[in-house]
């Protein structure tokens, strides 16, 4: 067995935990990271379904930091020929507080090697020189304590490779998947977000829905580790439901990006040109989960098509969506993103906060209001 670090958004650390249970994995929920066990093969089999975090981590090992010769010792004792294959260029990423961080270009030529000796042997002839980027390596130091860890992935998993289009302010992958867990949706229910923009939530909604991987081409770092050669992968179970998701906007380019994006994910769900006022909803009881209009980059009024229409102010917006959910939504759970309480307060008074984390450079929140009992 051994121990990972799932990366989180600060405040959506219970969305990727709860996820991890669910394929099966024990958890540890530390501010802005889940610690979790398995075995490698276990966990990269199930890398492909995890839609929540920002990374995933195999911890190398964890020591106490005692200056860069110390740390380029631990370093150097550790199985890199297990991890990494002779040929692998390494990135290294040096992250925490205190002096490893200090003087990070040189704890992170130390490091890197350090590594490369540990692969190649005991000697570094000068030609090897720095390794190249593919595999990252983080080094964490936070006071005494250095944590050295290999990234499974290797880039960010918001991306996911279907989203070329994009509109304005559009949701990250992994945040839109988190949202989505918040709110409470599963599978097996109707879906709508009413300001769909590129088509960020439907889209990562029919692919829950479905059963499959958000990711377009899954290509990740741990497919090269020699410790995982020869093993089977443990696909983790999948269920499918054919769910209606829905997603609407009153901006007829967004809704054509949205349609690009979702044909490359290989998803449809259904989309429609309906400007807020006009919205109904496509059955008598499910879940809107959205991301309104709110941000300076909005102040347009529009999601970054030509055919938007007129500047209407965030209040406004906020206001009208309001008086359709009481109007029309009796039945359904809602969940959508503001910055402020006062705005949100603008669809209802009785919206509760559910998480807040950071988004775009602004703290957010995911505010919930419950129409299911009306
Ligand atoms: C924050 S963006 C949504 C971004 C989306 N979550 C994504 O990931 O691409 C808000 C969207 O609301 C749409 N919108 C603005 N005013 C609207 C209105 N009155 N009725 C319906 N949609 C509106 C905009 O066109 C924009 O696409």
């Amino acid at each position: 067995m051994s121990t990972w670090t799932a990366i989180a958004h600060p405040g959506l650390e219970a969305s990727v935990a709860a996820e991890l249970q669910e394929l099966g994995f024990a958890t540890e929920v530390h501010p802005g990271w889940v610690r979790f066990q398995g075995e490698p093969v276990a966990v990269c089999s199930a890398l492909p379904m995890m839609r929540t975090p920002d990374r995933v981590l195999l911890q190398v090992v964890e020591g106490k930091f005692q200056g860069s010769d110390g740390l380029a010792s631990l370093v150097r004792a550790q199985r890199w020929k297990e991890l990494l294959a002779p040929e692998s260029t390494v990135e290294i990423a040096i992250l925490g507080h205190g002096d490893g961080v200090r003087f990070k270009d040189s704890v992170q030529k130390r490091v890197s090697y350090a590594i490369a000796e540990a692969l190649k042997g005991p000697r570094i002839p000068e030609r090897y020189g720095r390794p190249r980027l593919a595999q990252r390596v983080s080094v964490r130091v936070d006071g005494n304590t250095a944590t050295i860890s290999l990234d499974a992935v290797g880039e960010l998993m918001h991306r996911r490779g279907w989203r070329i289009d994009i509109s304005k302010a559009p949701l990250r992958e992994n945040l839109a998947a988190a949202m989505l867990r918040l709110s409470g949706w599963t599978p097996d229910q109707p879906l709508l977000d009413p300001f769909c923009g590129s088509g960020t939530l439907p889209i990562e909604a029919a692919l829950w829905a479905a059963g499959r991987s958000p990711f377009d081409k899954p290509q990740f770092a741990s497919a090269e580790w020699p410790l995982l050669r020869g093993k089977s992968p443990v696909r983790p179970k999948t269920q499918k439901f054919s769910t209606r998701i829905y997603g609407s906007d009153r901006d007829l380019k967004v809704l054509q990006a949205a349609q690009r994006n979702a044909a490359r994910a290989g998803v449809t769900p259904a989309f429609a040109v309906t400007e807020i006022g006009d919205l109904q909803p496509p059955a008598s009881s499910g879940f809107l989960v959205t991301n309104p209009p709110w941000g300076h980059r909005l102040n347009d009024g529009d999601g970054g098509g030509s055919g938007g229409g007129k500047v209407i102010p965030a209040t406004l917006i906020f206001n009208r969506f309001g008086v359709v959910l009481q109007e029309r939504f009796k039945g359904w759970k809602i969940v959508f993103l503001a910055p402020e309480q006062e705005l949100a307060r603008k669809v209802s008074p009785r919206v509760r906060g559910i998480a807040t984390f950071p988004n775009g450079g602004v703290r957010i929140t995911a505010w919930g209001l419950d129409l299911s009992g009306q």
